[in-house]
């Protein structure tokens, strides 16, 4: 695993989008596994930015998201594929058959989830997965001891994952789904990178926790310790509580893989 400080959210965020941009130029069938939240926005933003402005080609990218809630339909605001229509796809040269999520209205929810797993196989694992962090320290929705090998699957949500996600409901907790689809830790842990974004002083506890503290399955988040390629980017709000920083700040200013992403 290795820790990149960036100044501030927006230096941060730019910093995924042009790690992905890169991956992408280098790999046009790149399989990209995606995430949602508040975070993950200002990426998106960037991305589609980049394609309107350099060209970058999304043409030949197949993508795989995290999760989806159980019971909201693709054309529900609050659902995941409304947020991803929303915020990437209709705003870059994406074919639409290339993007999956899972079907939040599956009748059968276990044929549901497998099928997302043969999926992602057959189109040959996920090369690159973005992620966020949930308070609960959760990546996707493994919540707080989810298996560290799982595979796609339901999950119910904590209620500190409700209370979180609930802003996007007309701040109404009542309204939040109390299941989702979500990847699994081993599922996640299968990709061939992972990209870690967390920003602001809400997040820094957890980072630290989730970065330098023990693999736990309390804290899904911690497995990705065991991840042979993790890299978890951070502001400087939500490094506030790293030990390691003078380390870090080191790595992003000497090791030759970050010399194009310096100022
Ligand atoms: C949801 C998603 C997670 C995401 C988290 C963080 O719970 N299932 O994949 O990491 O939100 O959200 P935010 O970026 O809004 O803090």
């Amino acid at each position: 695993m290795e820790v990149i400080i960036q100044p501030t959210e927006d230096a941060a965020s730019l910093l995924v989008a042009r790690l992905i941009a890169r991956e992408l130029r280098g790999h046009p069938q790149l399989v990209l596994g995606l995430a949602t939240g508040r975070t993950m926005e200002r990426v998106y933003d960037h991305l589609s930015a980049m394609h309107q402005d350099e060209g970058l080609d999304f043409s030949l990218c197949t993508t795989f998201n995290l999760d989806e809630y159980i019971g909201l339909a693709p054309d529900d605001p609050q659902s995941y594929r409304f947020y991803m229509n929303h915020h990437l796809f209709g705003r870059v040269n994406i074919d639409p058959r290339n993007t999956h999520l899972p079907d939040g209205l599956a009748k059968d929810i276990k044929a549901e989830c497998a099928r997302y797993e043969d999926l992602i196989r057959d189109c040959g694992g996920v090369d690159l997965q973005l992620l966020g962090i949930g308070r609960s320290g959760h990546i996707g929705f493994n919540e707080p001891l989810s298996a560290l090998r799982s595979r796609t699957r339901d999950k119910a949500l904590t209620p500190e994952t409700i209370a979180q996600n609930a802003p996007m409901f007309g701040g109404d907790p009542t309204r939040v789904p109390r299941r989702a689809i979500t990847m699994g830790v081993g599922t996640i842990l299968d990709s061939g990178r992972c990209l870690v974004l967390a920003t602001g002083p809400a997040k820094a506890d957890i980072v630290a926790r989730a970065v330098e503290g023990p693999i736990t399955s309390s804290i899904t988040a911690s497995a990705l310790q065991l991840h042979e390629r993790c890299t978890v980017i951070v502001d400087e709000a939500a490094a506030a509580q790293l030990k390691g920083t003078d380390y870090y700040r080191w790595i992003f200013a000497n090791e030759p893989e970050w010399e194009e992403f310096r100022p």
